[in-house]
């Protein structure tokens, strides 16, 4: 298979999201590895994905998962080489897969050698991270890492001043005022893009640049440089896509799409904790009121939207009250807490049922944007809160009952963090080998959804419209493109409900249940009655108009 010449491919790509060192460990020293990844590639393509997002695999002492990077063009030697990445994209282009990766424009480990010349007295390289004398400066940005750091200065002793970071402290944050760094920095762009890559995540793009009196976040001079990075992908990649990490607002986050020449896609933020509040509450409203509330976006781009990642479920785009009530439904045990947000896998987090699992995923597959996936969530994998940081949801891949989650034939003491062995979630009953030989299974399931959503790409590329039924309980809304029309509606609650939808506009067509391909009855002028189940949902297509007397015996 070779790839499509389709520059709108991202729009109706599956994309899933793969920690190297937790995937597949292929020369067993505990540690997995991009040969252990490619090793999996079969599964991934089995399962539907159309892209993978490589987290860090960059030269790193890994103090922050693999985002405090020593060396931006080396990978880290326990993942493998520079070959064993472009064998790993060639693999997974010859199976119509595309690979990102996590790009890290913000900020370097202080292992960089950068930085290392940068602290040195009367440096060239001074210039080139944000130093000060005093530790005053900029002090109406916000601190991120709220758990770990007071303030977002360090003084360096060697330096003999505090330098600038947004996240830990030993991640000094470049200067993009710097002409040097900004030319650096696009040479990284084409480093990685030059050896096949199809884009990159752009790491806490809002941070970029500082200035005084304001949040130093989302300020123009940040965007101007997005811009220069857009067009050297522009010009010298073709069919590749930049999604932006910009934990904000929509109506900030909407800025990084630009009019179309700054990011292709931008994760939307807002819209998951809202999902969770939804299914607590048992209303539709927290999803509406945020996707009503989502400026429109350019034509040539694309939202990612997601249900989990690597990092806490991060709360930061949710009023205080909400974050009250998050915190009371899904953190019960303070070590969930991880700075503005919890540290919980999907399965846990819903209490690990079945229905509402299968409505998350119903919704992640049919809201308007790309779904981003996170390893281990097609199967339900659980999480360890014991663990520091967020390393609880950063846990081996459970493949199989054998040693280890045959993640790893290491020794389990070299594993880089234990398998899940807990009562529910252990790896012994909980793996992709035991659910691909149970049809019934999570994955199965989640499977059949993502073939399901590829064959009708009006989810990726349609108008998104809310109904508004006069039962809150139930979400409804409509995809709709120029040749499909879908009409999704999923009952938040746990008890059965009933709506009535006015899909007079439809009249004389008829809505098809796609799961079952079952015909429902003939769509009139009245109020169209459904029934749901607990937690149920139905995907509909609304047929062509047919004759009524053509379906009668369906
Ligand atoms: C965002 C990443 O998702 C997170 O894991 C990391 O800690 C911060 N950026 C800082 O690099």
């Amino acid at each position: 298979m070779v790839l499509t010449d389709d520059p709108q491919w991202f729009k109706h790509a599956i994309f899933y999201e793969v920690l190297i060192r937790g995937f597949h460990d292929s020369d067993d020293n505990g540690t997995g590895d991009l040969r252990g990844l490619l090793d999996k590639l079969d599964y991934l393509q089995w399962l539907g994905i159309d892209c993978l997002w490589l987290l860090p695999f960059f030269a790193s002492p890994l103090r922050d998962g693999g985002y405090d990077i020593a060396d931006f063009s080396a990978v880290l030697p326990e993942y493998g080489t520079v070959d064993d990445l472009a064998a790993l994209v060639e693999a997974a282009h010859a199976r119509g897969m595309r690979v990102i990766a996590d790009l890290v424009m913000n900020h370097t480990s202080d292992q960089h050698e950068w930085f290392q010349e940068s602290r040195q007295p009367g440096s060239a390289k001074r210039d080139w991270y944000v130093w000060s004398d005093d530790n005053e400066r900029y002090s109406d940005a916000r601190i991120i890492f709220i758990d770990t750091e007071t303030s977002n200065w360090t003084w360096d002793p060697v330096a003999a001043q505090y330098y600038w970071h947004r996240f830990f402290s030993h991640q000094p944050d470049l200067n993009y005022d710097n002409p040097e760094v900004q030319e650096a920095m696009l040479d990284v762009v084409r480093f990685w893009l030059d050896l096949g890559l199809d884009g990159y995540r752009m790491d806490a793009l809002p941070y970029l640049f500082e200035r005084e009196g304001t949040n130093c976040e989302n300020l123009p001079e940040t965007h101007e440089y997005i811009r220069r990075v857009r067009k050297v992908v522009d010009d010298e990649f073709p069919n590749r896509v930049l999604l932006a990490e910009a934990n904000q607002w929509p109506d900030d986050v909407v800025d990084y799409f630009g009019a179309g020449d700054e990011c292709h896609m931008a994760f939307h933020f807002p819209v998951m904790p809202r999902m969770f509040m939804a299914v607590r509450r048992e209303e539709a409203m927290p999803i509406v009121e945020i996707l009503e509330a989502t400026p429109q976006i350019p034509d040539n781009c694309q939202w990612g939207i997601f249900l989990r990642n690597h990092d806490e479920l991060t709360l930061e785009m949710v009023t205080d009250e909400e974050r009250d009530y998050m915190y009371t439904e899904y953190a019960a045990d303070p070590r969930m807490v991880s700075n503005v947000g919890i540290r919980r896998r999907l399965a846990p987090l819903l209490d690990n049922n079945r229905s509402i699992i299968e409505l998350f995923h119903a919704l992640l597959f049919s809201l308007p944007g790309s779904p981003v996936m996170y390893y281990g969530d097609e199967i339900g994998m659980g999480d360890n809160i014991y663990l520091g940081d967020r390393d609880g949801v950063r846990t081996p891949m459970q493949w199989s009952i054998d040693r280890n989650a045959g993640f790893s034939r290491a020794e389990f003491a070299e594993l880089y963090l234990p398998p899940i062995m807990d009562q529910v979630y252990s790896y012994q009953a909980l793996n992709v080998e035991a659910q691909q030989r149970s049809p019934n299974s999570t994955l199965h399931w989640v499977r059949e959804l993502i073939h399901m959503r590829k064959r009708h790409p009006v989810f990726g590329m349609g108008a998104f419209e809310a109904l508004r039924p006069a039962n809150n309980r139930v979400l409804a809304f409509l995809r709709e493109s120029e040749d499909d029309t879908v009409l999704v509606v999923a009952n938040m609650a746990g008890s059965a409900q009933y709506v009535e939808l006015d899909l007079s506009r439809f009249a004389g067509r008829y809505p098809i249940e796609m799961l079952g391909n079952t015909y429902f009855p003939r769509i009139g002028d009245l109020p169209y009655l459904l029934t749901m189940g607990p937690h149920g949902f139905y995907w509909f297509q609304i047929s062509a108009l047919i004759d009524a007397t053509q379906t009668s015996e369906r």
